[in-house]
């Protein structure tokens, strides 16, 4: 215990600490508030503080999608990642939108970029710790599992796919038929209350109109 205390005694003015500090602000605010003002964000994401955003001039965030808790979601200079609408991320999910030149004998750190886009479509869910690397195109209602490596675009919509690099594993099952399917109202009414604000009439899910979403809500 003397022992820390000593230390924080020692180098607490130090230049170190400014260092330090300087160098912990600096990439505060690049890492947290420099993408803020270029990103292109359609309405309403839900960003984690923890991620980690880069080239936000081309990046494209659709309605109501979540990028999670330590999820790296790096464009490129002249490389765009364009993520649907309600698109679900668990944490730790990768996205890069290029890849190191890779010649032997000279060192990749100083080799030209390999770029090219990422486009993830609507209601796709990238898996916990996922990676989806550059070029590649996800569809429609995709589900990418925890873990798993996309190196080439996923055409086929609704698939599960899984493992390194990723291969098709399944597939989403269909929805109960029509009759069957009771709309959980006070749910709805409250997410349509939270997201959509501005909707203040009568709700219609699927053609029915259900309920005001705020009379529910109280
Ligand atoms: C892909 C996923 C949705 C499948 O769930 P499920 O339908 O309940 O799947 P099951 O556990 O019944 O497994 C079905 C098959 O897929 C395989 N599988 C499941 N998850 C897998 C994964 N992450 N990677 C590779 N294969 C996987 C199973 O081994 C099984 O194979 P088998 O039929 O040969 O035995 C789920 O496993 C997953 O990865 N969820 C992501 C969880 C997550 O990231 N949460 C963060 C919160 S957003």
């Amino acid at each position: 215990m003397g022992k820390h205390v000593l230390e924080v005694v020692r180098y607490v003015f130090s230049p170190h600490l400014v260092v330090a500090l300087a160098y912990r602000f600096g990439y505060f605010i690049h890492d947290q508030v420099l993408w803020r003002a270029t990103i292109h964000i359609k309405n309403r994401p839900r960003i984690h503080p923890t991620a980690s955003i880069r080239c936000a001039h081309n990046i494209y965030v659709g309605n109501n999608s979540h990028i999670n808790h330590l999820c790296c979601v790096w464009a490129s200079k002249n490389a765009k990642i364009i993520l649907g609408d309600n698109l679900l991320m668990g944490p730790g999910v990768g996205l890069f939108a290029s890849n190191h030149g890779i010649l032997a004998g000279q060192p990749m750190t100083f080799q030209e970029w390999k770029e090219a886009s990422i486009v993830i479509g609507d209601d796709v869910w990238l898996g916990a710790h996922s990676v989806v690397t550059a070029g590649t195109h996800i569809a429609n209602g995709v589900i990418v599992a925890a873990g798993a490596v996309v190196t080439r675009s996923i055409t086929q919509e609704g698939a599960i796919v899984g493992g390194i690099p990723a291969k098709i594993i399944g597939k989403r099952p269909e929805a109960p038929e029509r009759d069957s399917y009771v709309p959980d109202t006070r749910r709805i009414a409250a997410f349509t209350h939270e997201h959509h604000p501005d909707v203040v009439g009568p709700i219609a899910v699927g053609g029915e109109e259900i309920a005001d979403g705020h009379a529910v809500l109280h």
